[in-house]
């Protein structure tokens, strides 16, 4: 047992408010034993025989068979996506693309329940959270580039744009569905077709989404899926076939791919991972900082990699804000995903877990002081308790490495100047967030702050007409508004 578990295990009952179960019900979905892989609209047995088990995070319970593609079948996609950009979707009147998109948008929300739970149910994430951000986004994405599908020389004026071929895209397991949005949409939307790997714990959502592909009556081969782990993602990287790649993911991966393609022409995107500073100066409305905090960190597990993971303090107000910032944490309600009063859901995998506790120990070990509210973690299953840091050293491994897990490191700063300093003291640059009330100061930071975002007395806030994407380690390229259409367009 390692302190964290026994700090865990001998946990007093949270105190003060109880709730009743509200868990949303099951019935909704319908789960295959095995599923194939979604390629030229036909469901196929993989080539490669091989399969393995998604479970629900929350309980460890088996869910599914799913494909692990091969290269074989990789290439079986790429063959498809290529057909159908020749014959059926380059050359297609663009209000007739923006029409699929627009279907593809509503059935989302008419389906959205059923997407909501199962995306709770194979990832762990807090079934609120599906239902209300996931899902209503992800359908806002089809529908926002539905919307510039037949205006593309409008949005690009004089500079006559066309697609560029078939993108292969490789998605992380914290956003599954509203990934599949942010990558989908804007390639179809430009006349590309695409071949998407989703991430080997979370391939459920994707896959459901194929039935909306053949409900929408989507031409067959415009979009294929592969399922599989990081070896069906490096065969689709380096099939020749794939005109552009689109990544989010780990720095690591997104170094590996960024190697494997140079000098062949691909087209390359890149979202990797955030230290997010999160500025909270002395005039800020402390009560409102505070949710603010509480959502930029613990929200979906702190699985968010433009999540506000370093809180930046200044000095004068770090005890009153600790102290209502503990009490706070306190309040969080750990458990079922598929609760409908539950806060912070199963951490997605094992190996996050792993990666997660072994941080937050070296934490500890390094000297920061940690606390971690009464709360009672379920037995089975990948959990971990909401954690705060404070006295954290700007050198430690917990104010610079990305966690990706429910983990605030609290520093301190004193002056306006310190704290762009400390905010830009990091190899990412994805996110950040400002809180104070003077709007001047709002914008002196947002000029000064190194990162893609900047958000001001708010935090982790998106609308698929807003830009998104990173400086340095966090990676290049924008998603989202028109900045999201550029990746995916030749312009003449
Ligand atoms: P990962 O980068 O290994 O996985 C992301 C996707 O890339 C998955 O679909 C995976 O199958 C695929 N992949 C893995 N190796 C590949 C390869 N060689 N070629 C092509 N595709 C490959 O990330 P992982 O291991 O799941 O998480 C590790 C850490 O990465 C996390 O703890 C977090 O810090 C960071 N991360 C950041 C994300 C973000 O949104 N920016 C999302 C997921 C993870
Ligand atoms: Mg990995």
């Amino acid at each position: 047992m390692t302190e964290l578990d026994r700090r865990q295990a001998s946990a007093p009952a949270p105190s003060g408010w109880t709730y009743a179960p509200a868990p949303e019900s099951r019935e909704v979905v319908s789960i295959e034993e095995r599923y194939g892989l979604y390629v030229g609209g036909e469901w196929l047995e993989p080539r490669s025989q091989e399969w393995y088990e998604t479970i629900s995070p929350a309980s460890e319970e088996p869910l599914a068979q799913i494909a692990q593609a091969g290269a074989e079948d990789v290439a079986l996609a790429v063959d498809a996506a290529r057909g159908a950009y020749e014959n059926a979707w380059s050359g297609m009147p663009s209000a007739r693309r923006a029409k699929y998109l627009f279907r593809i948008a509503r059935i989302l929300q008419e389906r959205s329940r059923e997407f909501a739970v199962l995306e709770s149910l194979n990832g762990g994430k807090p079934i609120r959270e599906s239902r209300d951000i996931d899902l209503p986004l992800a359908a806002a994405h089809f529908f926002y580039y539905a919307g510039w599908a037949d205006k593309l020389e409008y949005a690009f004026p004089n500079r006559r744009p066309g697609p560029i071929g078939v993108a292969g895209q490789i998605i992380p397991w914290n956003f599954p569905l509203l990934m599949l949005a942010w990558k989908v949409a804007p390639a179809l939307a430009a006349g590309n077709t695409v071949v998407l790997k989703p991430a080997e714990t979370t391939p459920l959502t994707a896959l459901l989404f194929c039935d909306v592909l053949r409900q929408a009556g989507l031409p067959p081969g415009v979009v294929n899926i592969v399922t599989g782990d990081g070896r069906t993602g490096a065969e689709l990287v380096k099939h020749p076939g794939v005109d552009k790649i689109a990544f989010t993911g780990s720095t690591e991966v997104g170094k590996a791919i960024q190697r494997e393609i140079a000098g062949t022409g691909k087209r390359l995107t890149l979202e990797l991972g955030g230290k997010a500073a999160n500025v909270v100066f002395d005039d800020a409305a402390l009560d409102g900082a505070i949710e603010g905090i509480i959502n930029a960190i613990y929200f979906n597990q702190g699985h968010v990699c433009c999540a506000g993971s370093r809180l930046l303090v200044q000095e004068s107000i770090v005890e009153p804000l600790v102290s209502k910032l503990k009490r706070r944490l306190a309040t969080l309600r750990v458990g079922d995903p598929l609760d409908k009063n539950t806060d912070v859901g199963a951490i997605n995998s094992r190996g996050q877990l792993d990666q997660i506790t072994e941080l937050v120990e070296s934490g500890v070990a390094e000297g920061a002081e940690l606390y971690q509210p009464p709360c009672r973690l379920p037995e089975r299953g990948y959990w971990f308790a909401p954690t705060v840091f404070t006295n954290v050293a700007q050198s430690s491994r917990i104010a610079t490495e990305e966690i990706f897990g429910p983990v605030l490191s609290v520093l301190t700063f004193r002056t306006p100047e310190e704290a762009v300093e400390k905010a830009n003291n990091t190899a990412y640059g994805l996110s950040a967030g400002v809180w104070t009330e003077k709007g001047s100061r709002i914008l002196w930071m947002a000029q000064r702050l190194r990162a893609g975002v900047v958000w001001a007395n708010t935090f982790n806030r998106f609308d698929p007409a807003s830009p998104f994407g990173g400086y340095k380690e966090s990676g290049f390229g924008r998603e989202g508004g028109l900045h999201g259409l550029e990746p995916y367009l030749e312009f003449e």
